[in-house]
């Protein structure tokens, strides 16, 4: 098969390392890829949301499968022009990815189906929001509606704090669109677990479970990111709460998803906390964490690209998913002062020393060559 990879970080790097080592995978297409992915794929430079060019480079180099990664293209619908031209993409359709997309529309998702999860109250209306607020114990969670690049989500531990969030996001425009509506949220406490699942709208399988970092710096001092690090598995996620996660979570999920009107084919990423009261949702993407990925799939032993066409054809509840129980662990470094201001531009050097050796493998992500060097460039 001739495969694209739609994206460019180390998320997509992890995916076409794995598709690689595929028997059936002959070629790999990254776009717009990275100077790591370079190594393996011919990168071709189409922005991951150019839907239009997406399409007309996987129908002018017949491509056989189109692996739509990040989730602002699947929420824009790539996947539903890739199959209208009548190539074959793995992501959901984007009345599916809107689980991601929307988070008014997975909150009453998981409320209507009886799924556990925060209690909240939506509002587009910016003083009902603050009426609201100034009457709850803090701290308490307020979240922009739609995408917001993992960063809509504050925490207020006050109620002055919840406020200002809410006028950010609603009169400030801090997240444009993303921001007119708001959820706020009950705050929940304890461990979270990311479970990322292959599914194909019948049948779930949950990948090895993992946990991700977000904050910057040494002791989790720094700033929130789109990610410094995962491990793979989770300690805290025992086969006991694994089984009870299937039927109270997962499965409900993808039967809601169907009674909806709303099929999901593709990963769906489960955001999980360990509460006192159980597990309950935090999150769901419609997509491949970033950095879970990393850690995930080099413990995954079965061919990547035969999943894939598992989930395509329906027919995952036939094939055998087999993990290494070896750990694994991603960290990432960035260039200083990452997320804020940072110097792009830099020589990273050592790269060579590290690959295939001692059971490291680098993925890259926001990198690019220069002169025959890989320079430091944009992170998310
Ligand atoms: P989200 O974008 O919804 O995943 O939220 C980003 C992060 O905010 C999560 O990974 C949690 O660490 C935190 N978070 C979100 N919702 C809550 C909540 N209701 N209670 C406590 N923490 C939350
Ligand atoms: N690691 C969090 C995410 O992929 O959204």
């Amino acid at each position: 098969m001739e495969v694209l990879i739609v994206g460019g970080g180390g998320r997509e790097h992890a995916i076409a390392w794995k598709l690689y080592q595929s028997p059936i995978v002959n070629r790999i297409f990254a776009a717009p890829g990275n100077a790591g992915m370079e190594r393996i794929a011919t990168c071709v430079p189409i922005k991951a949301t150019n839907i239009e060019g997406m399409v007309e480079f996987a129908k002018d180099n017949e491509i056989d499968l189109v692996v739509v990664a990040p989730d602002d293209p699947l929420v824009m619908g790539m996947v539903d022009a890739l199959e209208a031209a009548g190539i074959r993409a793995f992501g959901p359709r984007a009345n599916a990815a809107i689980i991601e997309g929307s988070k008014v529309f997975s909150k009453e998702l998981m409320k209507k189906y009886g799924i556990p999860t925060a209690k909240y109250e939506v509002f587009d209306k910016c003083d009902e929001a603050v009426r609201y607020v100034r009457t709850q114990s803090c701290p308490i969670v307020v979240k922009a509606e739609g995408l917001a690049l993992g960063k809509g989500v504050i925490i207020a531990a006050t109620a002055d704090e919840a406020e200002k969030a809410v006028r950010d996001m609603m009169e400030g425009g801090k997240f444009g669109s993303a921001g007119s509506r708001v959820v706020v949220e009950e705050f929940l406490c304890g461990p979270e677990i990311s479970v990322l699942a292959f599914t194909d709208g019948k049948t779930v399988r949950p990948m090895a479970s993992a946990q991700d970092h977000k904050r910057a710096l040494d002791g989790d001092e720094g700033l929130n990111t789109g990610g410094m690090g995962a491990f793979s598995p989770s300690r805290i996620y025992t086969e006991q709460i694994a089984d009870e996660c299937m039927k109270t979570i997962f499965m409900p999920t993808i039967q809601a998803m169907n009674a909806e009107g709303r099929p999901f084919k593709g990963v769906l990423y489960f955001g999980l906390m360990l509460t006192k009261d159980g597990m309950k949702v935090i999150e769901y993407n419609c997509r491949f964490g970033d950095p879970e990925t990393q850690a995930v799939l080099p413990r995954l032993k079965t061919d990547l690209a035969e999943i894939m066409l598992a989930v395509l054809e329906e027919r995952l509840d036939d094939i055998r998913i087999e993990w290494r129980d070896d750990a694994a662990v991603c960290v990432v470094l960035a260039s200083g002062g990452y997320p804020e201001k940072y110097t792009t531009g830099y020589e990273i050097k050592g790269l060579d020393a590290l690959e295939w050796k001692n059971h490291i493998t680098v993925f890259h992500a926001g990198t690019a060559e220069k002169d025959g060097a890989i320079v430091t460039a944009e992170g998310f």
